[in-house]
């Protein structure tokens, strides 16, 4: 069993990459093995629209690094996708990897049945991290995937994925940051959730 995460930042091993990491440890103490993705070590074109992808299970673009993504996706039992919040909504980068993946679901539906889970990382307290999670969320439920959420008994957490910030107040106008999403334990009390919740889940698949 394997989750694999998919990382949008534009800055590798950041917050988003430590909201990730906090969840795939998560995953692994729950017994699943798991990859980081940092979709910048790839090179990645934007989809133009040729829609060869309606009729046949293969992107039209060859000459950049997609391939190695698409299988990287199809061999995972679920996939956790991470994204910045850039103006309410996810990075470019994300965006494009998004568009790419077009081909898996067009004739296939090669994600149909995976388990899903998404976390977005904003600097403001309430930077368009729902809107941003809604986003992928809805990818996720358009590619047919089985959407897990960091959902526990307790405190004040809305359930529909894991938000993150750095922000710590704003007193006269100025705001103050902490250094790390690490220091924001709503984030990584719902990471932690959000990786045993997809580990359960996608064990539980696998044994039916
Ligand atoms: C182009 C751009 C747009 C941004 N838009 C927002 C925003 O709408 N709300 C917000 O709180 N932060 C915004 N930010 C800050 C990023 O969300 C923040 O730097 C990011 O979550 C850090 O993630 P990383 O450490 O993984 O790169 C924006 C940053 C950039 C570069």
């Amino acid at each position: 069993m394997k989750i694999l995460a998919i990382n949008g930042s534009h800055r590798k091993g950041k917050n988003t990459a430590e909201m990730l990491n906090t969840v795939l440890a998560e995953a692994e103490a729950q017994g699943v093995e798991t990859e980081l993705v940092e979709l910048m070590d790839y090179e990645i074109k934007e989809c133009i629209s040729c829609n060869k992808c309606l009729f046949k299970p293969e992107c039209s673009i060859k000459d950049d690094d997609m391939d190695k993504l698409y299988e990287k996706m199809r061999e995972a039992d679920g996939i956790v996708f991470g994204s910045p919040v850039y103006f309410s909504n996810v990075t470019g980068r994300m965006k494009d990897f998004i568009d790419r993946s077009r081909p898996l679901h067009m004739v296939a539906n090669e994600l149909d049945g995976k388990v899903g889970g998404a976390v977005v990382h904003a600097d403001l307290r309430n930077g368009g991290q729902e809107l941003a999670l809604a986003i992928l969320n809805a990818y996720m439920q358009g590619q047919g995937m089985l959407v897990s959420s960091d959902r526990g008994a307790d405190e004040g957490i809305v359930n529909t994925g894991a938000m993150g910030t750095k922000f710590a107040s704003c007193e006269e106008g100025k705001m103050r940051f902490v250094k790390r999403v690490t220091q924001d334990e709503v984030a990584l009390t719902s990471c932690q959730r959000l990786g045993r919740n997809m580990a359960k889940l996608v064990q539980r698949l696998g044994a039916e």
